[in-house]
């Protein structure tokens, strides 16, 4: 696992990007893994400039979501569909077909048989992941043990606080999710974790100092997978340090 620190995070989403475009240079059909919420939204912003500006090209380029809150549909504004459409999908040449996501309104066990079939066939090219507070990678909460497959999860006090921002009113916030799981996240060719903010201290701390692959800090799988990096700014870098 590759620790990187960059200037900022806008140098970081840049760092990301390039990967990214390098790996869809090389493979025009790449499968990219996906993440939503504040932490990749530099890295959209990045890609879809970088298709304005002719550099990249994702007309053959598939895409996987790592999760979906349950009981919010693609239209409802805080769904992760909802939030690709506005951060990248409507703004690149992607094909709708090429775009695979969990409909948070459909049946958990059809939605979880069709990421795993898929999965198993199309391991993920490249794989951007932030982190939760609580060191959470997708909706992969802190547990006993790690769950291999696609699964329903009832996220953590936590995670449904830290997410409520998003929200007018935290009693808003969905109480379950569906999420990636292990599989799909140590089969990636290629994962690259982006964190800034003070809140993610503690977690990328833990995660850096130790090889220990933990259930309790779901991150740690990282130290498992072929090709990692983890992509901090040097704010988070220095408090992680003071
Ligand atoms: C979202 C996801 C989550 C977030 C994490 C950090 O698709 O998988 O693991 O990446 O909760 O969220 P932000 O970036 O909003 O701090």
């Amino acid at each position: 696992m590759k620790y990187i620190v960059t200037k900022s995070y806008e140098d970081s989403s840049r760092y990301i990007a390039n990967l990214f475009e390098k790996v869809i240079s090389e493979k025009n059909d790449a499968l990219l893994g996906l993440a939503t919420g504040s932490s990749p939204e530099g890295l959209y912003k990045d890609l879809v400039d970088d298709y304005k500006a002719g550099k990249v090209d994702f007309s053959n380029v598939s895409t996987i979501n790592l999760d979906e809150y349950i009981g919010l549909g693609r239209m409802h504004e805080q769904s992760f569909g909802y939030y690709m459409d506005q951060h990248l999908f409507s703004h690149v040449n992607i094909k709708n077909e090429n775009i695979h996501l969990i409909d948070g309104q459909g049946n958990p066990e059809d939605e979880i048989r069709k990421y795993d079939e898929y999965l198993e066939n199309h391991p993920i090219d490249i794989l951007i992941l932030g982190i939760g507070g609580n060191g959470h990678v997708g909706f992969n909460e802190p547990a006993d043990s790690f769950i291999k497959g696609t699964h329903v999860v009832n996220l953590t006090e936590d995670t449904i606080k830290a997410n409520s921002r998003f929200f007018n009113n935290i009693s808003e916030v969905p109480k379950r999710s569906i999420t990636m799981g292990m599989y799909g996240i140590v089969t990636a060719k290629k994962v690259v974790l982006i964190a800034s903010g003070k809140a993610k201290a503690n977690a990328i701390s833990k995660l850096i100092s130790s090889e220990r692959i933990d259930p309790h800090l779901p991150c740690s799988i990282l130290h498992l997978c072929s090709d990692s990096e983890v992509v901090v700014d040097e704010t988070l870098d220095e408090s992680i340090r003071q």
